[in-house]
């Protein structure tokens, strides 16, 4: 790890790489940095401080939400507010999106989509979370209060998505869309270092990611391809693998670093696939797509999806190219009646 190139360096060296008015991504992305170490501070106390366990409210999806939800919302949100680039924000924990009325935010261009906190059923117990967040230029006048338009643009009009992964130890991963690269926070000196530069992923892989409780509920051509990673061999002779931590960030990584695919297909209980397209799905599209790999939801590509809801829900399938276009025969070869 080069601790001599910090994040903070790295966003100004590339700043010619953003197509627009480069300093206010810069500002945009050291706010993001910012909130991510206090919630990293929070997270690493979990145990010793009352921040484990619910809230006692539901989110606007009928989800139970937990302390730190609402904790990593509130300081994301805060920090966003703070600087003038951000004119509101969409977060799995708002039922609407927020709008920024502080006169600092009446002229900034763009919006901020996010997943304060993802896996978040894993806190308690010690397991990776993260944060996933995605950037869109307005499409509304700038001066005006942000509208709907805004927030429910299609994933290929992103200008910057990334994630926060808060495990054995902490990591900033981020793309403006000319490659992915990875920073490393040191605690000691408080500061998160280019740790991985220029991200890619593997075509094929071994380790395929999913939730193989739902096993029956799910699409005949999913079934089929969980049996042909378990009874065949990839070329090199090793066989799959099967690896899931039920928090989308620290699948998504581990499977980023090493080659594998994510599946998040429909089920009985979820008919439109679990996870969320504009604060889930897209952002990690975005990344893979920038790191070489592939995103759909089965049928199309997650980034050309119109998005018609701020919660919208989409399946996932997501990963090494090759292993999602496996999927993909699969689910051809065995359609399901709707
Ligand atoms: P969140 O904690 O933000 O609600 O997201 C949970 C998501 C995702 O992180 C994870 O991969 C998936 O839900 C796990 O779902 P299952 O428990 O149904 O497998
Ligand atoms: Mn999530
Ligand atoms: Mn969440």
């Amino acid at each position: 790890m080069s601790e001599l190139r910090t994040l903070g360096e790295f966003i100004v060296e590339k700043q010619h790489d953003f197509p627009h008015a480069s300093g206010e991504l810069s500002s945009l992305l050291a706010s993001i940095r910012l909130a991510a170490k206090i919630v990293n501070r929070e997270i690493n106390k979990a145990g010793l401080v009352d921040i484990t366990g619910a809230t006692g409210v539901d989110n606007i999806q009928g989800e139970e939400q937990q302390k730190l939800d609402a904790y990593a919302n509130d300081k994301f949100k805060a920090a966003l507010e703070a600087r003038d680039q951000v004119c509101g924000v969409a977060s799995e924990e708002e039922d609407e999106a927020v709008a920024f009325n502080k006169e600092l935010n009446k002229n900034a261009k763009y919006v901020v989509l996010m997943d304060p906190l993802d896996g978040s059923t894993n806190i308690d117990v010690n397991v990776s979370v993260g944060t996933i967040f995605s950037i869109y230029r307005r499409v509304s006048e700038v001066g005006t209060p942000p509208t709907e338009e805004d927030f429910l643009q299609p994933g290929n009009k992103q200008v910057a998505a990334g994630y926060v992964i808060y495990g054995s130890s902490t990591m900033l991963v981020y793309t403006t869309g000319n490659g992915v690269n990875g920073f490393t926070y040191d605690p000691s000196l408080g500061t998160f270092c280019l740790s991985h530069e220029n991200m890619t992923i593997p075509q094929d892989g071994r380790i395929y990611s999913i939730n193989e409780g739902n096993y029956v509920r799910f699409p005949t051509g999913v079934k089929k391809y969980i049996k042909f990673c378990q009874e065949n061999v990839p070329e090199d002779n090793r066989p799959y693998t099967s690896r899931y931590i039920g928090s989308l960030v620290a699948d998504f990584h581990r499977n980023l670093l090493k080659g594998g695919i994510y599946l998040y297909p429909r089920t009985e209980s979820h008919p439109k696939g679990k996870l969320r397209l504009l604060y889930e799905c897209n952002p990690m599209a975005f990344l893979i797509e920038q790191a070489g790999g592939i995103a759909t939801d089965g049928n199309q590509r997650i980034m050309d999806i119109k998005p018609t809801e701020l919660h919208q829900r989409v399946p996932l399938f997501i990963g090494s190219t090759n292993m999602v276009k496996t999927v993909h025969r699969f689910l051809e070869q065995y359609p399901d009646e709707e």
